[in-house]
């Protein structure tokens, strides 16, 4: 054969690691943990195996375990003592989130980013007030201006914690603007926006919802969340919140929309995050629980195919068995 392209050339074990595009570090990756204001002991997470609900007293043990893989970034999800219509356990001096990150930041070098929501504090599970009816009333959603000034509250209490980065996901418009509005009020200046601008109305989501217990109690979440079917969307959606200040996008879900990752990547220069979400943890969990695939070896070639699609960082469930590896 009179070949002068051989790519095999370059796959033998000399030299493959030599011209690898991409890779994996544990300082890419950002490890979800969730923080329960009514559990006295840590409680495994069914949908989420090896994930766990820790107390508030718990949470320096819990993110000492992700340091000691390597991992440097945490982001932090409560769970309240109780839930109303406000969602005001949210912005609660001593709420779980407040409470568990004045302790991490004393005693832990972790960075630190919050989850800047409503959802898992709000009685009926939006990411938002709701209109009065709007349990009976399909077309009525979650109030954009109202629920600006609560995330306003949410954001400046997590920094009082000592929260480095604050992390709005409820997808309402002029949530960053909002935000950074009240930070650099308030002093803090200096505290980074990671905006989980391109979020999807997706399916994906199933797992945390059991995990965060934050599944909306009637209707959806397609008034607010983008759908499945836009990709010029979300350079728009990415746009606004550049424009509003954000310092990190997120792309959420990530497997699932690799294409948008690699889109923003060249339209925009800021660093892009993917949200490597439950469902598609729980999905490797299962099809490795039936002894279908290696765990190890999908979930870190997802993560490969993350970053290669353009992501600079990455959140996920993985974060501590990768960077074990590594
Ligand atoms: C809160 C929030 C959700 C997730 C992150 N922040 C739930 C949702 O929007 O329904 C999902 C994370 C995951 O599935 O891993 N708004």
């Amino acid at each position: 054969m009179d070949l002068t392209e051989r790519p095999r050339r370059l796959r033998t074990d000399g030299v493959r690691g030599l011209v690898s595009e991409t890779d994996v570090r544990a300082d890419d990756l950002i490890a979800p943990i969730f923080i329960d204001a009514t559990a006295d002991e840590r409680a495994e997470i069914e949908s989420m195996p090896r994930h766990e609900r820790v107390p508030v007293e718990e949470s320096v043990a819990r993110v000492r375990e992700i340091t000691d893989t390597g991992v440097e970034a945490v982001m932090v999800f409560g769970i309240p003592e109780s839930k109303d219509a406000e969602g005001s356990r949210a912005w609660a001096e001593d709420g779980a989130v407040q409470r568990a990150v004045r302790r991490i930041t004393a005693e832990t070098d972790v960075y630190v980013a919050t989850d800047v929501c409503l959802c898992e504090y709000t009685d009926h599970g939006h990411c938002g007030i709701v209109e009065e009816n709007a349990a009976t009333d399909p077309e009525l959603t979650v109030r954009n201006d109202a629920t600006l000034d609560r995330l306003r509250r949410i954001a400046v209490s997590h920094a009082d914690a000592g929260a480095d980065m604050l992390a709005p996901s409820g997808m309402i418009d002029g949530m960053v603007g909002a935000i950074r509005d009240a930070l650099d009020g308030a002093g803090y200046e200096d505290r980074s926006i990671m905006s989980y601008a391109a979020k999807y109305n997706s399916a994906f989501y199933g797992p945390f919802r059991d995990a965060a217990d934050g599944a909306p109690a009637f209707g959806d979440r397609r008034h607010y969340q983008m759908d499945p079917a836009n990709a010029r969307e979300a350079v728009r959606e990415v746009r606004l919140d550049v424009e509003q200040g954000a310092d990190v996008l997120i792309v959420k879900p990530a497997l699932a929309y690799l294409d948008i990752v690699s889109t923003l990547r060249a339209e925009f220069d800021h660093p892009i995050a993917a949200y490597n979400v439950s469902g598609e943890y729980a999905m490797l969990q299962a099809a490795a629980g039936n002894g279908w695939l290696s765990l190890e070896e999908a979930a870190y070639e997802s993560l490969l195919s993350i970053k290669r699609a353009g992501a600079d960082l990455i959140l996920t469930y993985f974060a501590e068995d990768i960077a074990d590896r590594l």
